[in-house]
């Protein structure tokens, strides 16, 4: 079985390091000794470390919102895999919408990225889905069975079930509600098919699958009830301790159940 996943990219939501720590340390003291679930924060680059103190003996686990696509040399502003993998990071951030729309990353470059991953064992969250003009132009599975294929092309086999992928539909980010559940579900099916013919059942099975875009407390159960919703990405609805922790609830829920 999957192990499924909460996760929360703190986006540029809290800027103050001040901030960071408390929530890092409320997130701990309420979720930390779980492990049924595995649980990541995604903070901005000066905050990681200060995270990680907070985190310290706990099974909670933190990475980045990004990572340059070359090792070293002379790329100002970027930070390298290396220092990530130093400061003991797990996970990271790859081709977020926002980062596509803002900061003209491309898919090759997603991909740059997750082969930089792969050498430096951190587990790529790679961000894919479709727009709404994708949608109505009919084209929304297509986009995403390109974005799969730049997520895991080039990568070893092993790494490939490594990868998480979080599908994110763009117009269900930054909304009051997420996309349907029923309709993720659907979504997930398809992802996990489009894996299976171009990389085997094995990576299709053990490649987990996770939902971001507006998820809420509410929502949560209804997504995390199905078993190829393997987990949720949390935006903004999980920077109050209490709806992080209702989240992990609802999601240990679901896996107790499934036992
Ligand atoms: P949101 O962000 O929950 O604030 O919509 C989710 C995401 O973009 O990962």
């Amino acid at each position: 079985m999957r192990k499924k996943i909460v996760a929360s990219s703190w986006k540029m939501h809290i800027n103050s390091i001040f901030d960071g720590k408390k929530l890092a340390k409320d997130i701990c003291k309420e979720v930390g000794n779980i492990d049924e679930v595995e649980i990541f924060i995604l903070p901005t680059f000066p905050m990681i470390q200060t995270v990680a103190n907070e985190f310290e003996g706990s099974n909670i686990k933190y990475g980045a919102q990004n990572v340059c696509f070359a090792e070293k040399g002379a790329y100002t502003g970027e930070v390298p895999a290396n220092v990530l993998k130093e400061i003991g990071c797990s996970y990271v951030e790859l081709g977020h919408a926002e980062r596509k729309d803002m900061f003209a990353e491309s898919d090759i470059l997603v991909n740059r990225k997750v082969k930089i991953c792969e050498k430096y064992n951190l587990i790529p969250v790679v961000c894919i889905g479709e727009t709404k003009d994708d949608l109505y132009n009919n084209i929304g599975k297509q986009v995403l069975k390109t974005q799969i294929e730049w997520a895991l092309e080039g990568l070893s086999e092993d790494f490939r079930k490594k990868v998480i992928l979080a599908y994110e539909p763009v117009w269900a980010i930054g909304q009051d509600k997420s996309a349907d559940p029923e309709y993720v579900n659907e979504t997930h099916k398809y992802i996990r098919q489009v894996i299976k013919e171009q990389y085997g059942k094995g990576v299709a099975d053990r490649i987990r699958v996770i939902y971001g875009g507006s998820v809420s407390p509410q929502i949560a159960p209804k997504l995390v009830k199905y078993d190829d919703i393997d987990g949720l990405f949390i935006g903004r609805f999980g920077l109050k301790v209490e709806n992080f922790r209702a989240m992990v609830q609802s999601t240990l829920n679901a896996v107790e159940k499934a036992l």
